[in-house]
């Protein structure tokens, strides 16, 4: 089972900062934001990790890349803990594949369809935080009691902003799990069912790798992964888990990328 992190997006929303930087590479607090997404892949049952990059983004896999030269150079300076952090960040076992055009997020997910193969697989927004590393493993726990269905993180958002995110429908089965019904991509608040919105943290059967192979492209060109989403629930039960704005921090926009700086600060 795969640890699947898109990270080949534009960056749109932080131009001209990610014009050079990927928006993945952004300081989050002590760390780039996709450092913590890796780490969070790491600490799951998954048995691997895999980023889909661009190729314009290669501070990514430089990142992630040994550095024996300039570990050498902070130990002769006696800088003994920071070459200890370059050779551990160095050393973590990630493995990319490649999205040669930012066709959507559900096209980035189907670059890495040879690596996940038949397994269900976790896929992790490679802007999406969740430090404490626990959502994988009770997102896990949900699909195990419901017979290996795809489980999906969910988390409340107030009732101005259910109009920029995809918002499930349903009914609570059991304290902050619901089985869904429908996903409603950006809905006016008077047509939302719920304020429950899609997070970044999806837990899915290697169904949606089949099914994302037949979504047309939308607006823009881009495949989404909503849209093999809705196609699965036409065939597989799907569950979500309602978790805390305290457990995980979306990074993709200025003010949401300072908020988690300052959040993730006052932690420390
Ligand atoms: P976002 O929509 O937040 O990232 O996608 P973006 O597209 O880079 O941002 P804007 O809209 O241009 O500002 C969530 C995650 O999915 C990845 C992004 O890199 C990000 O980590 N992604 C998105 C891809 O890998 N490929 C895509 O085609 C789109």
């Amino acid at each position: 089972m795969k640890a699947v992190i898109p990270a080949a997006g534009l960056g749109t929303r932080f131009l001209p900062a990610t014009k050079a930087v990927p928006k993945e590479m952004l300081l989050v607090h002590d760390r780039p934001a996709i450092q913590y997404v890796v780490e969070e892949g790491l600490a799951s049952a998954a048995d691997g990790v895999v980023i889909v990059n661009s190729h314009e983004k290669k501070a990514i896999e430089d990142h992630f890349a040994p550095d024996d030269a300039l570990v050498a150079l902070l130990r002769q300076r006696g800088k003994g803990a920071y070459a200890d952090e370059v050779e551990r960040v160095g050393s973590l076992p990630v493995d990319f594949v490649y999205q040669d055009e930012a066709l959507g997020l559900g096209h980035a997910v189907l670059c890495a369809a040879e690596r996940t193969g038949s397994e269900p697989f976790y896929v992790l927004l490679g802007d999406v935080l969740v430090p404490d590393n626990e959502m994988l493993p009770a997102m896990q726990a949900v699909s195990d009691a419901h017979g290996g269905a795809s489980v999906i993180a969910v988390m409340p958002v107030p009732d101005e902003e259910v109009d920029r995110f995809g918002i499930i429908a349903g009914e609570e089965v059991e304290p902050g799990v619901w089985k869904i019904s429908e996903l409603i991509e950006k809905p006016p608040l008077a047509e939302a069912p719920t304020n429950l919105a899609v997070f970044g943290r999806y837990l899915l059967t290697p169904r949606v790798m089949e099914l994302l192979r037949d979504v047309k492209p939308g607006v823009g060109g881009e495949i989404q992964l909503t849209d093999a989403l809705d196609a699965l629930l036409e065939e597989e039960e799907m569950y979500a888990l309602v978790v805390s704005p305290d457990e995980g921090f979306d990074t993709g926009t200025r003010e949401s990328w300072l908020a988690t700086n300052i959040a993730l600060s006052q932690r420390a």
